[in-house]
């Protein structure tokens, strides 16, 4: 796995606003959104394109689009639907796909309750969003999930990741022949023994949405 940690002064100046606990909800949400765009700004540096012929009010000349079959973002409920705005901000023409995972706080383990994408996927770059990587089970079922339905290039955006979660991720897929990627705002210190990400910004989910 291709691992990209966001060097940014501006990234880690949100990321500290969305660390610190003081933070409530709708400025949580906001800075969510702003992180998600600048790191899906590295995230699509190889999003696929196809040439195109245009021409300016001066002269023909070729230029770009996003090639079909387009990009996939796929956020992973909750939490990664407080991703999808700042994410679909930059690539307004791709299509929106949910899963939704939770982990079982007993176990640890992911849990899928939820899906709403094509059954058929072969070609598609796919976006997985979730803002926490913490000990990677979700994000391996998740990206397992993509990949059976044929997605043959795999991104994952997160604001923070684990060091246990990236080993995790590596270590379970280690088999995968396609490109994956992980775009992260920042690896943390570790997991505490609840699977938490440390220092971390706590749940995610519930300080995006609440306590539910
Ligand atoms: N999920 C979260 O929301 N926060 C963590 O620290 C770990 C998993």
């Amino acid at each position: 796995m291709r691992v990209h940690v966001a060097d940014h002064q501006l990234i880690s100046h949100k990321l500290t606003y969305l660390r610190d606990k003081r933070t409530d909800s709708p400025t949580f949400r906001r800075l969510t959104e702003e992180l998600v765009t600048l790191l899906a700004y590295e995230a699509t540096r190889d999003v696929r394109v196809e040439r195109i012929d245009i021409e300016t009010p001066l002269a023909p000349t070729t230029g770009i689009r996003l090639a079909s079959p387009k990009p996939l973002v796929v956020p992973i409920l909750r939490a990664g639907l407080g991703m999808l705005e700042g994410m679909v901000r930059l690539l307004p023409s791709a299509e929106v796909g949910f899963l939704g995972m939770m982990r079982n706080e007993e176990t640890l383990q992911a849990i899928t309750y939820a899906n709403r994408l094509p059954d058929d996927l072969s070609g598609r770059q796919c976006y997985l969003l979730d803002p926490m990587l913490a000990t990677g089970g979700t994000l391996v079922d998740a990206i397992r999930y993509v990949v059976d339905r044929g997605a043959d290039d795999i991104t994952a955006i997160t604001l923070l990741a684990s060091p246990e979660g990236i080993l995790h991720v590596e270590t379970q897929l280690h088999d995968l022949t396609i490109p994956l990627t992980l775009v992260t705002g920042a690896v943390d210190e570790r997991l505490n023994e609840r699977g938490y990400i440390v220092p971390g910004l706590g749940d995610a989910g519930d300080r995006l949405y609440g306590v539910v």
